[in-house]
């Protein structure tokens, strides 16, 4: 008999869910705390461009991050909380010591496919549990991921 748990999916695949979406909690983790680096450090004729669409970014990475992380508990697990977890992970490596707008924004591209490739692969695990909840979840962020993706690199052809 399957053994189900508290919102009625299979348990095992769901902690196979679960281990997803805890590696791309990891990576949402990095990414978000380079963008407050990218925000505070930016220089040049763009700062002010630029100082105000890093925050943006990652006021948002911060709020999918809870929501990434209440995914995890609902599935009956529990989201990575440490930066060792976090770092260990991650995929997406820290950025320091980063200035120039250009490199900023590479560094937010590359990101961008890194999380996408990930909320992929969640998904064909997620979809094969008929989990909907976090399929809704992750099709919403690869939604408005690959947009960004397209606009970064507009502005990167600048
Ligand atoms: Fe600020």
């Amino acid at each position: 008999m399957r053994n189900l748990n508290l919102i009625g999916l299979d348990t095992t695949d769901s902690l196979e869910v679960a281990v997803g979406l805890n590696k791309l909690l990891s990576n949402f983790q990095i990414y978000y705390q380079t963008l407050r680096g990218l925000h505070w450090n930016i220089k040049g004729n763009n700062f002010f461009e630029l100082h105000l669409k890093f925050e943006e970014l990652y006021i948002d990475a911060h709020e999918k991050i809870d929501l990434l992380a209440e995914r995890i508990l609902t599935l009956g697990q529990t989201p990575h909380h440490t930066f060792s977890d976090y770092l260990s992970n991650s995929i997406i490596k820290e950025g320091k010591n980063i200035s120039n707008g250009q490199k900023g924004v590479e560094f937010i591209i590359e990101s961008l496919k890194t999380l996408l490739t990930l909320e992929r692969q969640t998904l064909i695990v997620a979809n094969k549990l008929e989990d909907e909840g976090t399929i809704s979840l992750l099709t919403d962020f690869i939604n408005l991921q690959e947009k960004q993706v397209w606009m970064f690199n507009a502005w990167l052809q600048s």
